[in-house]
């Protein structure tokens, strides 16, 4: 792969297989992020909000959810999945370089380790001061991260079936791993399979970049945050330990 080649590109096949493997409504952070939002006086923007899997049961709880995400594919899903439900919920195309809502909110949330796909420290730290200027003032940005474990993880091969009988894969390479910079790419293959035969293919390539604790806890810092609090695995209270698989920091615009 080149440094032009597009990263996180969350096309076709690979939206299709996110919204089978991990529906409206699935993984465990739905009761944490309800908690966390329930009674706030103001709208909730997700940053990557991929299918809505998390945007709509908060929609549903009575949370004023918008979102962002740069896939078109993954917006078309999330538009199909809200309409379904007849909910109506705001989504504008746009990346964490560049999103620009036209609007301040009372939080902005950052599931399912999107703030990872940042696979450059400069620009996640720009991504954490564009947070801080769309929140009010006491604004609370929510943002979960993997712990440094993460890097390490293998993929293994995995297949799922369509509603119209499709057969669809999912394998995964690692193409550049680069611990200085704390990053990763993985060149990942989608396939789909029809009656046997092969129909469509994808290449899509997977980077990040794992952020330790303090590292994460003095960037925000340093872009005005207050009141950065670290827990693990949705236990809010209760600081990351060994062990957790997932790290959730919450901060407040002054
Ligand atoms: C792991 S999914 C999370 C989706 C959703 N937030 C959830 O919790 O299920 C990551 C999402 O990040 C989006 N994404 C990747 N890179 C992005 C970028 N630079 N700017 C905005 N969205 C991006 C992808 O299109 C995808 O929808």
């Amino acid at each position: 792969m080149s440094d032009t080649t597009e990263r996180n590109r969350y096309g076709r096949l690979c939206a299709e297989i996110y919204d089978l493997d991990k529906p409206v409504g699935s993984l465990f952070d739905g009761p944490y992020y309800q908690g966390r939002l329930k009674g706030l006086d103001g709208p909730v923007l997700e940053a990557a909000c991929g299918s809505g899997r998390l945007t709509i049961p908060l929609l549903e709880a009575g949370v004023a959810m918008e979102g962002f995400d740069r896939s078109a594919e993954m917006l078309a899903i999330c538009a199909t999945n809200a309409a379904a439900r007849g909910l109506d919920l705001r989504l504008v195309q746009a990346g964490f370089d560049d999103f620009d809502m036209g609007r301040a909110y009372a939080a902005i949330i950052v599931p399912a380790s999107s703030f990872i796909l940042i696979d450059d420290f400069e620009a996640g730290v720009a991504a954490l001061a564009r947070f801080r200027d769309h929140l009010a003032p006491g604004g609370q940005l929510l943002l979960d991260i993997p712990p440094m474990s993460f890097f390490e993880a293998e993929g293994r091969p995995r297949s799922w079936r369509a509603e119209n009988g499709d057969l669809l894969t999912h394998e995964s390479q690692i193409a550049v791993s680069d611990p200085i910079a704390q990053r990763r790419v993985n060149r990942d293959r989608y396939e789909r399979w029809r009656d046997g035969r092969l129909v469509e293919a994808e290449i899509e390539f997977f980077a990040y970049r794992v952020w330790g604790v303090k590292e994460l806890e003095m960037a925000l810092a340093s872009v005005g945050f207050g009141e950065v609090e670290v827990c693990g695995n949705y236990r809010t209270g209760r600081p990351p330990k060994t062990g957790d698989g997932i790290l959730n920091f919450s901060a407040r615009r002054a």
